[in-house]
């Protein structure tokens, strides 16, 4: 129970990483705030939640908007009383295109869902966080640290999140507030794995022998590492990016190609998912020819 009593705003909470954050931090002792377009499947969440015993608001809305984003906090505040954790976990990875063939639209709604969500809640969140001295925690990625062709907006957008949570770490210290982001390698979501997704199928099959792990992640595996962060046991933590990436980032080569089989399981999954693929559901995503 690393996060008894605290209550923990997670956004993008309906599927994915988020959903499994939000079992995670059930399960650890939080109580939560569930934010998520509105087509998300965030009320389904915080329904498993509450059936088993805990207590979880859902929260519809495109948190890119001043007004959603001012509101989701609020809710927290009236629903609660207060905000211990904010887990800006909200993301779009919805283009697949040489940067000449880029679509601005795809651009700037990368823009848009992954920086714009960050910086509002980050800024509502920050006068209630210095309350009670608590903490903020990003989803960047390996891509924000090593580009990624064919979706550079993307992990640019990762990379501004990065540097955001660093200085957010450096100026809000004195206030005891930290904040930390995770920077994870290829998660099995709908992003990796699927028909319909930003990566073709054969990219998908080639991902295992990238990684030296020789597998993707899980979401429980970020979501672990998030409930640390979170928590008290990590009070001398702040500023750090944190890659939970199968050792990915510094690889070179096809070093996954080694692990024998047997070590290539993902973990056996202990949280009630039931949205793990569910992220691009009704999200156009762009696919360019070349
Ligand atoms: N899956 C991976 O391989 C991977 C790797 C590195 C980083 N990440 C990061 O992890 C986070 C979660 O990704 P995931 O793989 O779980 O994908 P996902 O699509 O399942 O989850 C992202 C969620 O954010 C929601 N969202 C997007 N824009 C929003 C907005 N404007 N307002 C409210 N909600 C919004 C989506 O609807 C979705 O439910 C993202 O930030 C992503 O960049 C994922």
């Amino acid at each position: 129970m690393r996060l008894k009593d605290k209550v923990a705003i997670i956004t993008g909470a309906g599927t994915g990483i988020g959903e499994a954050t939000a079992h995670k931090f059930v399960r650890e002792g939080a109580r939560v705030v569930l934010a998520g377009l509105p087509d998300d499947p965030v009320k389904d969440v915080a329904e498993v939640i509450a059936a088993g015993g805990g207590e979880a608001e859902a929260y519809l809305g495109d948190l890119s908007e001043e007004a959603a984003a001012r509101a989701c906090v609020e809710a927290a505040v009236r629903r609660f009383g207060k905000i211990d954790v904010l887990v800006n976990n909200a993301g779009v990875f919805i283009a697949n295109a040489e940067t000449q063939e880029y679509r601005v639209e795809d651009f700037e709604r990368t823009i848009r869902c992954n920086l714009r969500t960050a910086f509002l809640m980050t800024k509502f969140a920050l006068p209630h966080l210095q309350k009670t001295r608590g903490n903020i925690l990003f989803t960047g990625s390996e891509a924000g640290i090593s580009g990624s062709a064919r979706f550079t907006p993307y992990g640019a957008s990762k990379g501004f999140l990065h540097a955001f949570a660093k200085g957010v770490a450096l100026e809000q210290a004195h206030y005891g507030v930290r904040a930390n982001c995770v920077c994870p390698g290829p998660i099995d979501t709908a992003w990796t794995r699927g028909p319909g997704g930003p990566l073709s199928l054969e990219i998908q099959k080639s991902i295992d022998q990238m990684v030296p792990l020789g597998r993707r992640g899980s979401p429980e595996e970020i979501a672990n590492v998030f409930a640390f962060l979170a928590s008290d046991e990590a009070s001398y933590v702040t500023g750090a990016l944190w890659l939970v990436d199968g050792g990915v980032t510094p690889a070179k080569g096809m070093a996954g190609a080694m692990v024998p089989e047997e070590l290539r399981r993902i973990p056996a999954v202990t949280l009630p998912l039931r949205h793990a693929h569910d992220g691009l559901r009704g999200k156009h995503v762009h696919l360019a020819e070349k």
